[in-house]
C-alpha cells in the first residue's frame, strides 16, 4: 500500500497522487478512470484546470460501479484566486462540489495568496489585482474555515504559501492550516518549509515534482537547468533499475512530502504509483539533497507584473 500523510484526526492522505493541471479535456477522465483502476487513491483538482466536471464523470462512474468507495479517495480541489472575497468563495467550492460530484472534498486549499478583481481569472494589467489590504488572507481564511465547519470538506489548507505566510496564518487561525502544496522537487526542495511543516503536523505536498516539462509555453523558459536527466538523477536510477521520474519522486516521498505527478499515459500512470514505495538509501538522499538550487520552474512571474500589489519578493522570500 501508498505511504500516506496521517492528519491529526486520523484521516490519511496518500503521498502519491494523480495531479490533473495541464491533463487536457478529453483524456482527463480516462486517465482518471485508468489511475482508480490501478490504485490511485487520492487525486489532486482545481477549478482553474478546466477539467473538474470530467473529473467528475470518472469519480461518479468509478463509484457506481463499485471500482472505488467515497470514503476510499482523497479528492482535493482549490479556491481560485479571484473568489477570494469570503462572499466569492462558497460560490466557488460549491461549484467545484457540482463538478465533481461530490458532497464534501477532503481538502481545499487557497490556491495562491494572490487576490484577484472577481471578474479576472488571469491578469493584463496591476489593475486586475486585489491588494492584500482589501482580499486579507485572515478574511479568506476565515471563510475556509466556516466551510470546514459546514462539512463541505474536511481538511483545509493553504498553496504558493511561504514560510512566513504560513506562520502568519498558524498562529492567527482557529481551525489551522493542515497542508501547503508547493512546488518541489531536488532543484527546489524547500528543506525550510519542510522543517516548519513537519513539526506542526501540516502537510507539504509538492507540485511539479518531475519539473512540469509540459507547463504552457508562456511559463516556458529556454534555460531550465536539468532534473531528470540530471547526472545524479541518472546515476540513482541506474543503482535501482529505475527510471528517472521514479527517483524523483521516491525522493519526495522518502522525505516526508506527497507528490502528485500528472499523467494521462498509462505506463506512466503506473511507474509513479509504484515509485512511491521505492525506498531510497542515505546516499542517494544526500546525493541528491545537494542538487537543491532554488530553481522554479513556476516563477510566479504574472502575479508580479509592473502595477501589482505584491512582488516576487513578497511571494518568495524565506524558501531557502
Ligand atoms: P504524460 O502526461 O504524457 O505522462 P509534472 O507533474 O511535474 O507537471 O510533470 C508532468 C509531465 O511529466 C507531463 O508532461 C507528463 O507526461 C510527464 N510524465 C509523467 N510521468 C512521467 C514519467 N514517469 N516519465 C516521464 N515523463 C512523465
Amino acid at each position: 500500500t501508498t505511504p500516506a500523510f496521517t492528519f491529526a484526526n486520523g484521516d490519511r492522505m496518500p503521498a502519491l497522487g494523480l495531479g490533473t493541471w495541464k491533463a487536457a479535456p478529453g483524456e482527463t477522465a480516462a486517465a482518471v478512470t485508468e489511475a482508480l483502476r490501478i490504485g490511485y487513491r487520492h487525486i489532486d483538482c482545481a477549478p482553474l484546470y478546466g477539467n473538474e466536471a470530467e473529473i467528475g464523470e470518472a469519480l461518479a462512474a468509478a463509484i457506481s460501479s463499485g471500482l472505488v468507495k467515497r470514503e476510499e479517495l482523497w479528492i482535493t480541489s482549490k479556491l481560485w484566486n479571484n473568489k477570494h472575497l469570503p462572499h466569492d468563495a462558497r460560490p466557488a467550492l460549491e461549484k467545484s462540489l457540482a463538478d465533481l460530484r461530490l458532497d464534501y472534498l477532503d481538502l481545499y486549499l487557497i490556491h495562491w495568496p494572490i487576490a484577484l478583481k472577481p471578474e479576472i481569472e488571469f491578469p493584463t494589467s496591476g489593475a486586475d489585482f486585489l491588494s492584500p489590504g482589501d482580499a486579507p488572507l485572515e478574511d479568506t481564511w476565515s471563510a475556509m474555515e466556516s466551510f470546514a465547519d459546514a462539512g463541505l470538506c474536511r481538511h483545509i489548507g493553504v498553496s504558493n504559501f511561504n514560510v512566513h505566510r504560513l506562520k502568519h496564518l498558524y498562529v492567527r487561525s482557529r481551525i489551522r492550516p493542515e497542508a501547503n502544496q508547493v512546488e518541489s522537487h531536488p532543484l527546489l526542495s524547500q528543506q525550510m518549509l519542510l522543517d516548519f511543516c513537519g513539526p506542526a503536523g501540516i502537510a507539504l505536498t509538492a507540485y511539479s515534482p518531475l519539473g512540469s516539462p509540459d507547463r504552457p509555453a508562456r511559463l516556458q523558459r529556454g534555460d531550465d537547468p536539468p532534473l531528470r536527466d540530471a547526472p545524479e538523477i541518472l546515476q540513482v536510477a541506474a543503482k535501482h533499475g529505475i527510471s528517472p521520474a521514479q527517483v524523483l519522486l521516491a525522493w519526495a516521498v522518502s522525505r516526508g512530502t506527497s507528490a502528485i505527478p500528472k499523467s494521462v499515459n498509462p505506463e506512466r500512470l503506473k511507474q509513479n504509483l509504484e515509485a512511491a514505495s521505492i525506498r531510497l538509501d542515505e546516499e542517494d538522499m544526500e546525493k541528491i539533497a545537494g542538487m537543491n538550487q532554488f530553481y522554479r520552474f513556476i516563477d510566479g512571474a504574472l502575479w508580479a507584473m509592473e502595477g501589482s500589489p505584491y512582488s516576487l519578493e513578497w511571494l518568495w522570500r524565506g524558501h531557502d
